[in-house]
């Protein structure tokens, strides 16, 4: 499958040396290959400059947002919370028109330091936002509730453990709780129903954080008890 995954980050790395491995065409974007490719400082949570992991993962292109969008017959977000509208606007609306656009960002704002302060939130959320900007991109928020390593190997943790699924478009939320499944190994994605749903898959990022200083670790998640 020709897959295109905006952003140049730990997660786009993740989840695209993972799918490249499964034999995928992967198709990463970026605002400006060559200045990308130039970076020499390390990136979010210690990744080496793109251009090392690049050299390990020969398979995977990197391509400007708009290639990499008009190649990939999904594409998934995985741009920064508060870069994410300028970053889809570079992709085109014409290259996300009937695609299942996989919203994975959180909208994260660092501005007045930590923690972060959502950028959107209580009756509105940045997948919401991103549906009403490319109303002809079929918007699935999914994976953003756990950590990029945990989003491509669930067995991290020990147990069942829960992910979600919540987009306007029936057709899309299956489509995804099956790749997520296929893709990663999740057995059980709980479909949320329409994107309002990612009010809270964005909320939880409040707890998610306090959390991870509690813990020290990545490795936990959500288990829905019933
Ligand atoms: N870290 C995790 O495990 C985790 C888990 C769940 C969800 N998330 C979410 O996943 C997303 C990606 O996280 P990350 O840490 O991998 O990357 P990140 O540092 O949050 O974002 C990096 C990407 O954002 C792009 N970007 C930043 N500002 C932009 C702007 N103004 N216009 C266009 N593009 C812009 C950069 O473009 P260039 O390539 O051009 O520099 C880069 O590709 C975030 O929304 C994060 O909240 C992260």
């Amino acid at each position: 499958m020709q897959i295109a995954i905006l952003g140049t980050g730990i997660v786009s790395r993740t989840l695209a040396a993972k799918l490249a491995s499964l034999g995928h065409d992967v198709h990463v974007g970026t605002r400006d290959v060559a200045a990308t490719l130039a970076r020499t400082e390390t990136g979010s949570w210690g990744s080496p400059p793109y251009s090392t992991w690049a050299a390990e993962n020969p398979s995977v292109r990197l391509a400007s947002f708009a290639d990499a969008a008009a190649a990939g017959e999904v594409v998934l977000n995985c741009v920064s919370g508060t870069g994410s509208l300028a970053a889809l606007q570079l992709a085109g609306a014409a290259h996300l028109a009937g695609k299942v656009l996989i919203d994975l960002a959180n909208p994260l704002d660092f501005s007045r330091g930590m923690p972060p302060r959502l950028s959107i939130g209580n009756d509105d959320s940045l997948g919401e936002a991103i549906q009403r900007a490319f109303p002809e991109a079929r918007v699935v928020k999914a994976l953003n509730t756990v950590n990029c390593a945990l989003m491509v190997d669930p067995s991290r943790i020990p147990g069942d453990h829960d992910v979600f699924v919540a987009g306007n478009d029936p057709t899309a939320r299956a489509a995804v709780t099956g790749w997520l499944r296929e893709w990663f190994g999740w057995k059980s994605p709980i479909d949320l129903g329409d994107l309002t749903a990612s009010r809270g898959l964005e909320a939880w990022l409040h707890l998610w954080l306090r959390l991870y200083a509690t813990l020290g670790t990545v490795d936990f998640n959500i288990r829905v008890a019933r």
